[in-house]
């Protein structure tokens, strides 16, 4: 018998959710200085924790959360409206090779390698001069890091690159 893998990307299958802990988030959002200028996206949301965590916490202007699944982006949307901050972050349900990003300051992901390669022509052409990009767990191929920050807890350890358009490429 074959096995074939059939491509369904309403699953997310290629980037499993795996969820960024509080405190490692927070972490991400110090590394980038998020604050109130500052529109935050953060590409495959999950249940939009960093977005809120942006605005809430980091006074962003403005977060969007972009994510494949329904049901976290219903998951997502719920916690915005309970939190009521419906003005202020956005979750986008579609795919992060497809939804424009331009608008970015601040770009946050806990991506795969594959995709994260996928995504660089389309973050090398749409970022601003000065958009800060944090990757938790997994650096971008031929960019250069202006920081990386490596934190330990009683878990596991996070890496966490920082890179700066203009500066990393
Ligand atoms: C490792 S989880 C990180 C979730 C969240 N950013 C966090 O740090 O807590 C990766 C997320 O990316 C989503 N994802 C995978 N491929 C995607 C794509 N092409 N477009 C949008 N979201 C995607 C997955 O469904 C999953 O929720």
């Amino acid at each position: 018998m074959e096995f074939v893998s059939i491509p369904f990307p309403e699953l997310g299958f290629s980037v499993p959710y795996v969820p960024t802990p509080r405190h490692v988030a927070k972490a991400m959002l110090e590394l980038a200085k998020v604050g109130p200028e500052d529109v935050v996206y953060d590409l495959g949301s999950g249940d939009g924790r960093i977005p809120i965590i942006a605005v809430e916490e980091f006074g962003a202007k403005k977060a969007v959360g972009i994510e494949i699944r329904s049901d976290l982006v219903q998951i997502a949307k719920e916690e915005v409206k309970k939190k009521g901050l419906e003005g202020r972050v956005e979750i986008i349900k579609g795919d992060v090779l497809e939804i424009p990003v331009s608008e970015a300051t601040v770009v946050t992901m806990f991506l795969l390698p594959d995709l994260m390669e996928m995504l660089r022509p389309k973050l090398e052409r749409e970022l601003k001069e000065g958009v800060r990009v944090v990757s938790h767990e997994y650096p971008m191929a031929h960019w250069k890091p202006v920081k990386v920050v490596r934190l330990e807890d009683e878990h596991m350890y996070h890496t966490l690159f920082l890179y700066v358009k203009g500066r990393s490429w």
